[in-house]
């Protein structure tokens, strides 16, 4: 979603605006610009729909001097993406310039307001106003920029990260949050400012997170200032910033989403590191030993989730259920917030997110922790919101997701929960030591089955072309696999925009079934488990009708072989580790059916990485 990069200090701004600006494409846009003050103290503002190349030539022929600057990419919400849209926005005067990320609810009375105050509006977005309450605030109040961002953001109803630099100072940007997240880089004489710290890693470690309701006034003159809308002077805790600039760039592969898929079987390494025991006998989970009370006394678990995440935690669900004999729910994030969901004290929830800025979970935890909930969270980006809104929580530790579509996240919040539902079990003892040893031996051994499947590259690569130009795609699993088949669903539409379906196999003869002809190819994960007849049954089902199948198999598998299409074979692991071994070749299957489409696949239409909005 939208994205804020900010400059100020002693090198020439624009090329850091611009780099970071490509650091943020990931997260996906339709639009981009940046204002610069220049050496003379004019604001300059550049902006057009497109991509930041778009821009980058956009601007060839005018000026990008100055040392201080804000850029953005749009992702758009209000308006259409185009060039008027686009952000910075500026002021009725010229003089003020603003980014923002998040959406303005109040935004028409806000306008109707300043259109009677004289103020006219070029743009159809919501960010415009703002802009215009700031010039007009600070016109009124004789005041500094700060204290006009401050008085206006009191009339603001909404979530936002907004940057604002002024014509005539070449030394201060003003920064503010709301439910939407923003990182301030200190480096020597100079400040860096994004939405998230890719845009910062190359210049500096040392990293400030701006709190919900927090201004900044970032002034390469002076340490950074950081005050409530209220005036309350914070506390600045700078941490440190855990992160390569090799985990940004592709490292030799044609995408992130492919170089995101072989990094599976390190990621998992980094995911159970200092975690499990050498021999399996013991796992560590320190948020959750430290919590145990609470999650062993819980009445009941809710996860809370959106998108793949969700389906994460559907398998999350069937361990937590299976070892520990807690009642689990699943809840789509966004229809949680708004369905008065009963939440008690005693209850705990558990937030999926990997980018963990997912506003709809955000707001999840927000309404569970008013109501008393024990909040837990299981995200990847270190010191993202979602992680610190909740009162414990686990990292997946899979380092940086570039992709749109999630992969090596899946896998690893699945192996999180895996050693949740392990830690919980001993503790209550649900588990018996030799099912324990067995799945957490699984997890030890998982990253070689996974190096393995990954060695099925370029078969599924060559089966993938079969299917390029099919119309609809259903993909089926039963018990720890459905998950994972709702997954490889998600995953093809995403990236290939093929019309696809996940559904338990079983389900598809009360309805889904009239779907199916020879032109319906159907993907089935039929790996050994206390139901694979029944699948066996299912496929032969569909066989029976026509149907295209595709089958992931275990090694060796001669039963299904003899009905499906096309077999992809894959390492057997314990039942409850099959949806991780099962999800790595539906993730390539879906790759290359979308290289083979010519799509672009890190950054698919309409889709952002990190939904900030709901
Ligand atoms: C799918 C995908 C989305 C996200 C969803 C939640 O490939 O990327 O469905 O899973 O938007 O995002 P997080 O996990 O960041 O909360």
């Amino acid at each position: 979603m939208c994205g804020i990069v900010g400059y100020v200090g002693y090198r020439e701004a624009y090329p850091i605006l611009i780099k970071g600006l490509h650091r943020l494409e990931y997260r996906g846009y339709d639009s981009a610009g940046l204002a610069l003050v220049n050496g003379a103290g004019e604001l300059n503002v550049h902006k057009c729909r497109g991509k930041v190349a778009d821009l980058e030539r956009f601007t060839e022929a005018k000026d990008i001097s100055g040392h201080i600057g804000i850029a953005h990419t749009r992702w758009a919400t209000h308006g259409a993406p185009n060039d008027v849209n686009a952000h910075p926005h500026y002021s009725e005067s010229g003089s003020i310039a603003l980014i923002h990320n998040g959406i303005i609810e109040n935004y028409s009375v806000l306008k109707d307001a300043l259109i009677q105050n004289g103020y006219t509006f070029k743009s159809s977005t919501d960010t415009e106003v703002l802009v215009q309450l700031i010039e007009y605030v600070k016109a009124t109040n004789h005041c500094s920029l700060f204290e006009a961002v401050q008085s206006a953001l009191k009339q603001v109803v909404g979530a936002y990260a907004i940057a604002v630099v002024e014509k005539g100072n070449q030394d201060e940007i003003i920064a503010a949050r709301k439910s939407s997240p923003m990182v301030i880089g200190i480096g020597e004489g100079e400040y860096f400012l994004a939405s998230d710290a890719t845009p910062i890693v190359e210049y500096t470690d040392r990293v400030v997170y701006v709190n919900d309701g927090e201004i900044a006034v970032i002034n390469r003159n002076q340490p950074l200032k950081v005050v409530s809308f209220d005036n309350v002077e914070s506390q600045i805790d700078i941490r440190k910033l855990e992160m390569s600039i090799s985990q940004l760039e592709k490292g030799g592969y044609p995408h992130f989403m492919l170089k995101e898929i072989h990094e599976q079987p390190r990621t998992i390494v980094d995911c159970i590191r200092g975690r499990i025991s050498p021999n399996g006998d013991d796992v560590v989970l320190s948020g959750v030993i430290a919590n145990k009370d609470k999650f062993l006394q819980a009445r009941r678990i809710i996860f809370v989730a959106c998108g793949t995440s969700w389906h994460a935690a559907l398998i999350g669900e069937h361990l937590i259920e299976d070892m520990c004999r807690i009642p689990v729910e699943v809840e789509y994030a966004s229809e949680f917030r708004y369905r008065n969901p009963v939440i008690e004290p005693g209850d705990v929830v558990v937030a999926v997110s990997q980018s963990g800025e997912t506003a709809d979970t955000l707001a999840a935890v927000e309404l569970a922790r008013a109501q008393g909930a024990f909040i837990f969270g299981i995200c990847n980006v270190v010191g993202s919101s979602i992680a610190r809104a909740t009162d414990s929580g686990a990292y997946i530790h899979v380092g940086p997701e570039i992709g749109v579509a999630s992969t090596k996240a899946f896998t690893g919040q699945v192996t999180v929960m895996t050693m949740i539902a392990l830690t919980l079990a001993k503790e209550k003892g649900t588990i018996s030591s030799e099912r324990f040893a067995e799945v957490a031996r699984g997890l030890l051994e998982l990253p070689a089955k996974l190096e393995k499947v990954l060695g099925l590259d370029e078969e599924i690569r060559d089966l993938s072309k079969i299917f390029t130009y099919a119309r609809n795609f259903i993909y089926l699993g039963r018990g720890y696999n459905y998950p994972a088949a709702l997954e490889g669903a998600l995953k093809l539409k995403e990236i290939s925009y093929i019309h696809a379906e996940g559904y338990p196999a079983a389900e598809m003869k009360h309805g889904p079934i009239a779907l199916i002809d020879s032109e319906m190819p159907v993907v089935v994960i039929a790996t050994p488990d206390n139901i694979y007849e029944k699948t066996v049954s299912n496929i032969q089902e569909i066989k029976a009708r026509g149907g295209k199948i595709i089958a992931v198999v275990a090694e060796g598998d001669t039963v299904v072989r003899g009905i499906a299409d096309y077999c992809i074979e894959v390492p057997v692991a314990v039942e409850c580790l099959m949806p991780l071994v099962a999800s790595v070749p539906l993730q390539l299957l879906a790759y290359y059916i979308a290289v083979n489409k010519g799509r672009d696949v890190d950054q698919p239409r309409n889709l952002a990485k990190s939904v900030t909005v709901e």
